[in-house]
């Protein structure tokens, strides 16, 4: 009751500021109990309330008076440009597949996939299992839960030919999500302002996170078939500029869902190990295999040249970031240090939830059907393009992965297209982030891993009708 009354004297003393001048004296405690036959408490209440709002000012013994009006201006945070002088790298503060899409969109932008892929009720049962468990309250150690870590140490074990020496659990640490671990494994294995190695075009975050930790990209091309880089391109780069590691993706990269064949992935350790080079292998998709299975470089490598990144956000859940380094000697051990200084250690109950996700029958069934969706999913969009935008090329059809990268015709202004796009209801990607020096040609990035894949060929129709406007208007 008293809140009622409260909330009707504020209102009516707003309305009466409203109209008053700055200074203005508000009428007494005593005229406004009478006026509205409220009691002193309530009054006060309400008075309190504009007080805490701004737009009064209590002079004790005095009264209350409507406060002068002030310009509506931010507080000056100026002095922070010459505090903070120029940042190291220029980056997005949010990158473009990162960036929300309004709710009726077509998202072909996203990196993560749509709930629709994901095995929503397994995590939530994981989650519920893993808080009831002890790990769940508890401080993990730095390097991981033993478990995990031994999980993701069987996997690439599996995978390791009989005479070569696989790794165990102490080779592996647990970091949360990849995106973390690459920052981590670039700062322990490159100084600031020596070179790394990338391919060309690569992952728009490893990108950011080698421009962040100060390290200078040097690009390396990949064939526009799919074969991944030329060995004697790497040979060169890494002997003209000295550089110790290789950022790369041998399979389903992001953007161009290239796999590596086994001989090309030899043929390129081999010249790593001939540098005393580290290969980093980033096999962020490793669980999305549609024509073929990931092949991790790392299996075929026990002289730790390779230092290999899993994650398990993609395929299990965003809300899981849960992922493993594996890495082996001094390489390992800085890497460690690094993820201590960084954050000590992952959330145990992240940790255990990811153990369960992974140990349940209920994975294998959703990696499964996860292969069946996206190859669905994907030869639906690359039917769409053909169909209703011919002017994209779209090179090569990714034996895995979550995205095409189609090529539009030179002279395009991707900026304008994605605008364009968006406009018309269709979020896509510009491909110049995947580029860490000047794009050599204008390219989309099409995930198909967003809601609603039926849109595809309705998406498709809207980018085929934006590349067609600029080609008209081209000269
Ligand atoms: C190639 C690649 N590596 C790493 C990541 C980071 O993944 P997360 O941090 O979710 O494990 C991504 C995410 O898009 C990616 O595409």
């Amino acid at each position: 009751m008293i809140d009622d009354s409260s909330t009707r004297i504020v209102a009516a003393l707003r309305a009466w500021i409203r109209d008053a001048p700055a200074g203005a004296q508000l009428p007494s405690t005593r005229s406004l109990v009478r006026e509205h036959g409220a009691g002193p408490v309530t009054v006060q209440k309400a008075l309190r309330r504009l007080i805490a709002e701004g737009l009064v000012e209590s002079r004790p013994g005095v009264g209350t008076f409507v406060r002068a009006v002030r310009p509506a201006r931010g507080p000056d945070l100026s002095w922070q440009t010459a505090a903070l002088r120029s940042p190291r790298a220029q980056l997005p503060r949010i990158a473009a597949p990162l960036q929300p899409a309004p709710p009726d969109a077509q998202v072909l932008h996203a990196g993560y996939p749509d709930a629709d892929l994901l095995p929503v009720r397994l995590v939530r049962t994981a989650l519920g299992r893993a808080a009831r468990g002890a790990g769940a309250t508890a401080c993990p150690p730095a390097q991981g839960v033993g478990e995990l870590r031994a999980w993701f140490a069987a996997e690439l074990a599996d995978a390791t030919p009989a005479p070569l020496s696989a790794v165990t659990a102490a080779d592996v640490v647990i970091a949360p999500g990849s995106q973390s671990a690459l920052v981590s494994v670039f700062r322990a294995l490159v100084p600031p302002g020596q070179p790394l190695l990338v391919e060309s075009p690569t992952y728009w975050g490893a990108i950011q996170a080698a421009r962040q930790t100060g390290v200078a990209l040097v690009p390396v091309p990949v064939a526009d078939d799919g074969s991944g880089p030329d060995p004697a391109d790497v040979d060169r780069s890494l002997r003209e500029t000295g550089a110790r590691a290789f950022y790369a993706q041998p399979n389903y990269a992001n953007p161009t869902g290239s796999q590596w064949s086994a001989a090309r992935g030899d043929e390129v350790l081999a010249v790593v190990r001939a540098h005393g080079a580290f290969l980093i292998e980033d096999d962020w998709a490793h669980d999305f295999g549609i024509d073929t299975t990931a092949r991790p470089l790392a299996a075929r490598d026990d002289d730790g040249h390779v230092v290999y990144v899993r994650s398990l956000t993609k395929s299990a859940s965003p809300a899981l970031r849960v992922a493993a380094v594996v890495a082996r000697g001094p390489a390992r051990d800085r890497i460690v240090a690094d993820r201590v200084a960084e954050s000590m250690y992952v959330s145990g109950l992240l940790q255990h939830a990811a153990l369960e996700v992974v140990g349940d029958p209920g994975w294998r069934t959703h990696l499964r059907r996860l292969r069946t969706q996206l190859r669905q999913r994907r030869d639906l969009l690359l039917e769409s393009l053909r169909e209703h935008a011919p002017h994209l090329a779209v090179d090569v059809v990714p034996p895995g992965g979550l995205h095409l990268w189609a090529r539009l015709p030179d002279g395009t202004d991707v900026d304008r297209l994605v605008r364009a796009c968006a406009d018309d209801g269709v979020w896509v990607a510009g491909g110049d982030g995947w580029f860490p020096a000047e794009p050599s040609a204008p390219y989309l990035r099409l995930s198909y891993i967003g809601p609603e894949p039926a849109g595809y060929p309705s998406a498709a129709r809207v980018i085929g009708r934006a590349v067609g406007a600029q080609a008209l208007r081209r000269p």
